[in-house]
């Protein structure tokens, strides 16, 4: 019988497109997903995208007793785990809220996987963990830095956690994936991101703007020591990093320990720059007025994504022009994110693979 691999947080964003890439591998995968930043919407179009239907159990990785019985149900050979919260904003706000979520969470699942003999996880961190960077592009090897706020604490205390674990037995394999910034939608405009409330990431506020819903964007800081005073990011597709996930997932049948890729483009745009591109693009004009810098944010950051080439063969194929147009055509399809009508998509994805 063919393994499952089950996607924490496999409703949400980065783990929609992550199961897509796996469904199309040819893999059977289980999702879990307490909906907590989601919606069953999200795998329904994966379903229609498919043709196949989708494994889902609504519900928590906190909740010790479910994770047994999914897996003495299932036959479970490796974990890709995105659940957890993610607004830096708001783990500011509530700490106890994500050091519950995301390290006791990431905590009961690894518990849950070694009482059934499961050793094989790919876990979502981010470049968050280095915190301001002392070289750009930013090396594995350099180490972690200091997180400025709760939301990257909990995942460099996750990324130790994980490391402790495989130095107390050789049968983990683990891979850390650290995301620089994640932009994009498939292609089909079908799935994408569909943040609850208030965006606070740059694209979706981007977005929000270009479409009539936010008068203008704010830029934060234009007196940064980068290439026109706004800050410099590493934008990567989510279809990459979704098969990055993919290919770290194959890396693990070959090698034992934990492992540390960067998922990057390895090319920086200032926010200033991502602006002017989606003018240009969409053809849409964005009023913007500048504000003084945001708490936490560093000057500029970008990968070298070399590690992740030579050990996974895998680099970002998108350029910035695809992920302003998949990023685009997800927002121009569904206005209202998810609550958008299917019956309207289904007729324009149609449309553009005929
Ligand atoms: P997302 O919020 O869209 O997806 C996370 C999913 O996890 C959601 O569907 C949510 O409902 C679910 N979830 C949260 N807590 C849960 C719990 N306790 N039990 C079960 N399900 C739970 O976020 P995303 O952008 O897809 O991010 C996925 C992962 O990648 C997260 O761990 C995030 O911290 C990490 N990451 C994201 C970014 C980014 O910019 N999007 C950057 C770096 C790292
Ligand atoms: N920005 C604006 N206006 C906005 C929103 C953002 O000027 O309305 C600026 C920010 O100040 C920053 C840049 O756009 O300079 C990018 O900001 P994002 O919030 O999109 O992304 P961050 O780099 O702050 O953080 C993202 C994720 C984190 C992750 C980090 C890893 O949100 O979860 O990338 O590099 F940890």
């Amino acid at each position: 019988m063919q393994k499952t691999t089950l996607i924490t947080g496999g409703a949400g964003y980065i783990g929609s497109h992550t199961a897509l890439a796996l469904i199309d591998a040819g893999q059977q995968v289980l999702v879990l997903d307490n909906l907590c930043n989601s919606c069953r919407e999200s795998l329904k179009r994966l379903e229609f995208l498919t043709r196949i239907r989708v494994d889902f159990i609504e519900g928590d990785i906190r909740d010790t007793k479910l994770l047994d019985d999914i897996f003495s149900r299932y036959d479970i050979d490796a974990v890709m785990h995105f659940a957890g919260l993610k607004s830096v904003e708001e783990s500011v706000r509530q700490p106890l809220e994500y050091y519950a979520n995301n390290v006791v969470g990431t905590l009961n699942l690894c518990h849950a996987m070694a009482r059934s003999e499961v050793f094989k996880l790919v876990f979502s961190s981010s470049a968050t963990v280095y915190g301001a960077p002392r070289k750009i592009p930013i090396i594995e090897d350099l180490g972690t830095g200091k997180p400025v706020n709760p939301y990257g604490r909990t995942k460099l205390m996750i990324e130790e956690l994980l490391t402790d674990l495989c130095l107390s037995d050789p049968r983990w394999s683990i891979a850390v994936l650290r995301y620089f910034n994640p932009i994009g939608a498939h292609e089909s405009g079908l799935i994408g991101e569909n943040p609850n409330g208030r965006p606070n990431n740059l694209l979706p506020c981007l977005t929000q703007v270009a479409i009539g819903r936010a008068p203008e964007l704010t830029v934060f800081g234009g007196d940064y020591p980068t290439v026109d005073g706004t800050c410099v990011r590493d934008y990567v597709h989510v279809v990459d990093l979704a098969d990055g996930h993919l290919k770290a997932l194959q890396a693990l049948q070959r090698r034992n320990g934990i492992h540390v890729w960067n998922l990057g483009t390895g090319i920086g745009y200032s926010v200033l720059q991502i602006i002017r591109s989606f003018e240009d693009i969409t053809g849409v004009t964005i009023p913007f007025r500048f504000a003084p810098r945001r708490a936490g944010d560093i000057a500029q950051c970008w990968a070298d994504p070399s590690k992740a080439w030579r050990e996974l063969g895998w680099h970002a194929q998108r350029d910035l022009m695809q992920m302003i147009i998949d990023t685009w055509r997800w927002q121009l399809c569904n206005p209202q994110g998810y609550r958008s009508q299917p019956e309207l998509l289904a007729s324009i994805a149609l449309k553009q693979w005929v």
